[in-house]
């Protein structure tokens, strides 16, 4: 089966297509998945440049979806010919959060969907929502995820909210779907206008151009009578937190999942704590979350953002494109 090893120090030009053995047949409680699909992270960016460390000859991506070709002996949930997706902590089934690292997600501790074929644990997978292609429901797994849980599981969304979204990217795309289905207010930036006015079309009510407008959290706060947002999805990290504080509500929520503008660096605490801000860090989500995900996928008829699809083999140039920062919402491996 065809797979894509990546090796060490990492990097897109160590990023090897080779031929490996098809895996064996499914033991118990496990199934075996004809891959079809997977989607690019932020996260697995950090792994094949090199900035994460990972084994040599590792696996990479996150994301995995396809079809179940075989399944061991116990397994009730799934059938042959089910399509199935991938869960991004294997061992975090249902409950409050209980995963502090990476040592499990597969493309990162473990070995990734970058191939044709797995055999792993049944519950390491849910169904695809239903009318899904494999690279939508690729999408899924991380950057769907995480914007949910940052809304709706732990945010507590509701209608008539004000959610605040930042650049385009899997994440934001997703919480700007999420937020739009619950009925909330969605202000989005980006550094592009031509970006801006697809978030318009997506259901954006104000959108801010992030270069033209350094202090956008100050702009947030004009857009909302001077009121803030309820729930800011930050994605950028030290770089954009002080102006999502700015923007964020008394009391609202700020949901720290993302590192783009780097991992550390000053938090205005006098002003965080005098908004009695909630500011909660958070990775994705568990397995149950995913399937009341899928849930309200199913039932809103939500589909995903996707930019561009590359084939397996093309999977650096899917990553240089990520690199460039041109697409809009989710970039897929089909395969
Ligand atoms: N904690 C978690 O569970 C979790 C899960 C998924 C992702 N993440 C993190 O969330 C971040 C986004 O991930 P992703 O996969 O959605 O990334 P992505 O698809 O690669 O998104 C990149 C986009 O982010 C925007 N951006 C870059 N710098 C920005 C800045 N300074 N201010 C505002 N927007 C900026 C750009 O949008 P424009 O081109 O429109 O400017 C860019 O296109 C990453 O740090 C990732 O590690 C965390």
């Amino acid at each position: 089966m065809q797979a894509i090893q990546l090796r060490a120090p990492g990097g897109l030009d160590h990023l090897d297509v080779v031929d490996l053995a098809a895996p064996g047949e499914p033991g118990p409680g496990e199934i075996k998945v004809r891959l079809h699909a997977s989607s690019l992270n932020f996260h697995d960016y950090a792994v094949v440049a090199g900035m994460i460390p990972a084994a040599d000859g590792r696996i990479p991506m996150s994301d995995g979806a396809g079809v179940v070709e075989a399944v061991g002996e116990g397994v009730e949930e799934f059938a042959v010919g089910d399509a199935v997706v991938s869960t991004f902590f294997p061992d975090w089934l249902e409950g409050p959060a209980r995963v502090g690292d990476f040592a499990t997600t597969p493309g990162d501790g473990v070995d990734g969907y970058a191939r044709e074929q797995v055999v792993r644990p049944a519950n390491w997978f849910t169904h695809q929502p239903k009318g899904y292609s494999h690279a939508e429901s690729a999408t899924l797994t991380t950057a769907g995820l995480t914007a949910w849980r940052s809304l709706v599981v732990d945010g507590g969304l509701k209608a008539g909210d004000s959610v605040l979204v930042l650049g385009t990217g899997g994440v934001s795309i997703f919480a700007l779907q999420f937020a739009r289905l619950m009925g909330a207010r969605v202000i989005a930036t980006s550094s592009s206008d031509a970006k801006l006015e697809r978030l318009r079309e997506l259901g954006a009510e104000h959108t801010i151009n992030y270069r033209d407008t350094p202090e956008w959290g100050k702009r947030v706060l004009e857009l909302t009578h001077g009121e803030g947002v309820d729930h800011v999805v930050e994605v950028g990290g030290p770089g954009t937190l002080p102006q999502s504080i700015d923007a964020v509500k008394i009391g609202g929520h700020i949901s720290l999942i993302g590192v783009l503008t780097g991992r550390e660096g000053e938090v205005p605490t006098a002003k965080l704590m005098a908004k009695q801000a909630r500011l909660q860090g958070l990775i994705v989500g568990s397995r149950r979350h995913q399937m009341e995900m899928i849930k309200a996928i199913e039932a809103a008829n939500l589909k995903p953002v996707i930019d561009r699809e590359f084939a397996l083999a093309d999977i650096a140039d899917a990553f240089r494109h990520q690199e460039s920062g041109k697409h809009f919402g989710k970039i897929c491996l089909s395969y």
